[in-house]
């Protein structure tokens, strides 16, 4: 569709027409709810709160069951996030529950926040590289995105930890924060009400944002308001029942009375069951998508490149984005190229003036070597011919010597004959 006739169309008016009978479509919110209910739901609930704070026994409290517990030890060496999914059942209606724990939080060791958000993030990441697939199955994906983040915080009615600040301003532009104030039974109720003060004012003046209870809906609007007013809740986990008058209630038995925990007036589990579960539930599953699911999706692609609009205010085109930037990628793969090239021609030319240079050495050495051994060879030869000559002359001498002996050797053998004929005659 051309531009133009795209304004036209947007500009053109809706009008209300009344319908000559019965068609149908009234059924559609039937239609979504039955498909809802086939499909079942997802719900994530993240616990944060430090070794032994009562996390896991609010949550059998607030579900009513029996999840798997296993303690966790105070000296893990760092935090670690443990997922653990149930798949629950209530009339027709099926919930995949995802709990998961931030093991050895808090403890003094491993204060760290960075796991959660690291998980946060992963579970964010898995869900867009599933939604980035040419052939995406999110209709039976498993979405185990953290819906809502359960913060126990130490009922010392002193203030909030500085641990707990920074881990919730980290989280909480990544998931629906709600805080509660745990094994509340250990703490006066003129201390509770002062505590809980504290603990917004101190939210509110570090800038921390904490999930609200939606008001916009006229059906809940009222409720959710006066709930918004009780945060941070402050609750009582048990799962154990006592007799109370003729009724077997979950309660924590103390020798000097009862803490009933469905009790309002003697904490707010009842309202953060209500607010969780049978409320808000909904709210807490499209608030994490559309907001922190959305906010991290637009970094991410964002970071990859792409924008809404270009820098002249152009529409955005993912063509064009993907385009420029294979371009980008390629022109820089070039250039890494060339670089590499000429890194290499460098290398080799640095190598060959070594090997010459080595050369250069050895062919003087070689010379120097030549030089001496002609020198002597020239004084050997000098020798020889001098030691010749002592020779040649030695022989002569030694002929002179001998012809002299044969001379007079000769001369003393004619005397006697020349003595005989004298004799004779
Ligand atoms: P880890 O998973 O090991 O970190 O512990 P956790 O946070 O899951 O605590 P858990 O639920 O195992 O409870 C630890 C202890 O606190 C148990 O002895 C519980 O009975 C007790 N506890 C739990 N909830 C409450 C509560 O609301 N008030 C009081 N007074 N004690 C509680
Ligand atoms: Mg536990």
């Amino acid at each position: 569709m051309a531009a133009t006739d795209l304004e036209r169309f947007s500009n053109e008016e809706k009008r209300n027409l009344s319908l000559g009978g019965h068609v149908g479509f009234d059924s559609l919110p039937d239609q979504l709810v039955s498909k809802s209910v086939t499909q079942g739901f997802s719900f994530n609930i993240l616990c944060v709160g430090e070794t032994g704070i009562g996390k896991s026994t609010l949550m059998n409290t607030l579900f009513n069951t029996t999840f798997e517990t296993e303690e966790a030890s105070h000296y893990e060496s760092a935090v670690r996030l443990r997922p653990r999914t149930y798949e629950l059942q209530e009339s027709n209606v099926h919930l995949k529950l995802t709990i998961v724990d931030a093991v050895g939080f808090g403890d003094q060791i491993n204060k760290d926040e960075r796991p959660i958000v690291e998980y946060i993030d992963t579970q964010f990441e898995n869900y867009l590289q599933e939604e980035l697939k040419i052939r995406r199955s999110l209709f039976n994906y498993h979405d185990t995105r953290i819906h809502v983040c359960l913060y126990f915080i130490t009922p010392t009615g002193h203030s909030l930890k500085s641990l707990d600040l920074v881990t919730m301003k980290k989280l909480d532009s990544k998931v629906n924060i709600i805080p509660i104030i745990a094994k509340a039974d250990t703490i006066s109720k003129s201390e509770l009400h002062k505590f809980k003060i504290k603990i917004m004012s101190e939210l509110v003046s570090n800038g921390v944002q904490i999930y609200q209870f939606p008001t916009d809906d006229e059906a809940v609007a009222e409720i959710n308001s006066v709930m918004n007013a009780h945060l941070p809740f402050a609750v009582v986990g048990s799962t154990e029942e006592v007799k109370v008058g003729n009724k077997l209630v979950r309660a924590r038995q103390y020798p000097w009375g009862v803490v009933q925990v469905e009790n309002e007036s003697h904490c707010d589990f009842v309202k953060l069951r209500e607010m969780l579960i049978r409320v808000n539930m909904e709210d807490l599953r499209e608030q994490t998508h559309t907001r922190h699911y959305e906010l991290y999706r637009r970094c991410k692609l964002e970071e990859m490149g792409f924008k809404d609009t270009d820098p002249d205010s152009q529409p955005f085109s993912l063509q064009e984005t993907y385009e420029t930037k294979r371009k980008e990628f390629l022109g820089e793969l070039q250039r890494k190229e060339e670089e590499m090239r000429q890194m290499f021609v460098n290398k080799v030319k640095e190598t060959e003036a070594e090997l010459k240079e080595k050369e250069r050495e050895l062919h003087e050495k070689f010379e120097h070597l030549k030089r001496i051994h002609q020198e002597e060879k020239r004084k050997v030869e000098e020798k020889r011919r001098e030691l010749e000559e002592e020779m040649n002359a030695f022989n002569r001498r030694k002929v002179a010597v001998e012809t002299l002996q044969s001379h007079s050797f000769q001369a003393t053998s004619q005397q006697p004959l020349k003595k005989d004929k004298d004799r004779k005659n």
